[in-house]
């Protein structure tokens, strides 16, 4: 059968990883996939740093924009970053092409991403962004589809792997901030501007993303409150530990009467909750349904493996022939989101 042929822009950790992933279990991935799924072209800002991996079978565009009108490519992945830029444009150009679209891009997601939904099904093709959230936890399925029947109320979680990292290595090792942060980054974890994780707004574009397909409401990531754990320091790790808490960067939506209360801040967990023992670079997500009950998903949210891991199962679903919508139902039904009073945030 016809191969599925892919487009990689960008190749940071997860583009290697990807490459990498297709490779090593490509027997599987095809019998699974019911068809090959080939990268044939890869786009990237600096072509001759080395990877570790040979990129001479791939063919080497220079401008991304390109991929989306390209004859011989079916999809494009995104692994480029940033909420505007390169990655909007090649977003936007790639679904008006009528090809389908995946990314890790939770930033763009956050932002845009009920245009670029609105896009794809305008042209009858899939926006696919497992990647974007909590790694390689298969949350956005997880709650799109999973919990597809369930009316929730609450979606929770530890949504970023330098933060738990960072927050599990003073507390255990007493290690210093900013060396576990140097190590986060040297580990692929961290973002290009690690500001954005440990201010908490990488935790919020995810929180953001979470809501939506829990409550069934547009994206709206303006009203997330967000305190990060720049201030946390090893003083606080340990008067928490003397009281029987740990401290975690939990990101918290409810939906309510009142409307959507979306917050990102540190917090005491007690060790009785199974978040306080979620450490490393583990990532995990509750979500509470009137059917189901608690979901409690718990995996590696960040790094090469896991992350790859999310875009190519996105892939396989587009090798399989799956359309349906990027969000809980297709935009023109999502609700709007009602962000609760400021006084009660
Ligand atoms: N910087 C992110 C994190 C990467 O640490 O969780 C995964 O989205």
């Amino acid at each position: 059968s016809q191969p599925l042929k892919v487009a990689l822009a960008g190749l940071g950790t997860v583009g290697g990883g990807v490459i990498k992933l297709l490779d090593e279990n490509r027997e599987l991935i095809e019998r699974r996939a019911g068809r090959p799924i080939e990268v044939v072209a890869v786009t990237a800002r600096d072509r001759t740093r080395d990877r570790g991996i040979d990129l001479s079978r791939f063919a080497w565009v220079d401008d991304a924009t390109t991929l989306a009108d390209a004859q011989d490519i079916d999809v494009v992945v995104e692994l480029i970053g940033g909420s505007d830029g390169p990655a909007l444009t090649l977003a936007r150009e790639t679904l008006a092409a009528g090809k389908p679209f995946v990314t890790a891009n939770k930033a763009m997601i956050a932002h845009h991403g009920i245009e670029l939904a609105g896009l794809a099904e305008q042209q009858g093709v899939a926006l696919k962004y497992e990647a974007a959230v909590a790694g390689g936890i298969p949350v956005i399925k997880g709650l799109r589809e999973g919990a597809a029947a369930n009316e929730i109320a609450q979606v929770f979680g530890i949504l970023n792997g330098t933060c738990n990292y960072i927050l599990t290595e003073m507390e255990e090792k007493g290690s210093d901030f900013a060396d576990v942060l140097a190590e986060a980054q040297r580990l692929g974890y961290a973002e290009a501007d690690p500001s954005f994780d440990i201010d908490g707004v990488d935790a919020a574009h995810k929180l953001a993303i979470l809501a939506s397909l829990a409550f069934g409401t547009a994206v709206d990531f303006k009203n997330v409150a967000i305190t990060g754990i720049r201030h946390v320091i090893a003083a606080d790790i340990k008067e928490a530990a003397a009281l029987g808490f740990r401290i975690r960067l939990v990101g918290q939506g409810d939906a309510d009467v009142k409307g959507l209360f979306q917050r990102v801040h540190p917090c005491l967990v007690p060790l009785s909750h199974p978040l306080a023992h979620v450490s490393g670079s583990l990532n995990a997500v509750v979500a509470h349904g009137n059917f189901v009950g608690r979901l409690f998903f718990q995996g590696r949210g960040a790094g090469e493996g896991p992350t790859a891991s999310a875009v190519v199962a996105d892939l396989i679903d587009i090798a399989r022939g799956e359309t349906g919508p990027a969000f809980a139902m297709p935009v023109a039904s999502l609700a709007r989101a009602e962000p609760a009073p400021a006084d009660d945030r």
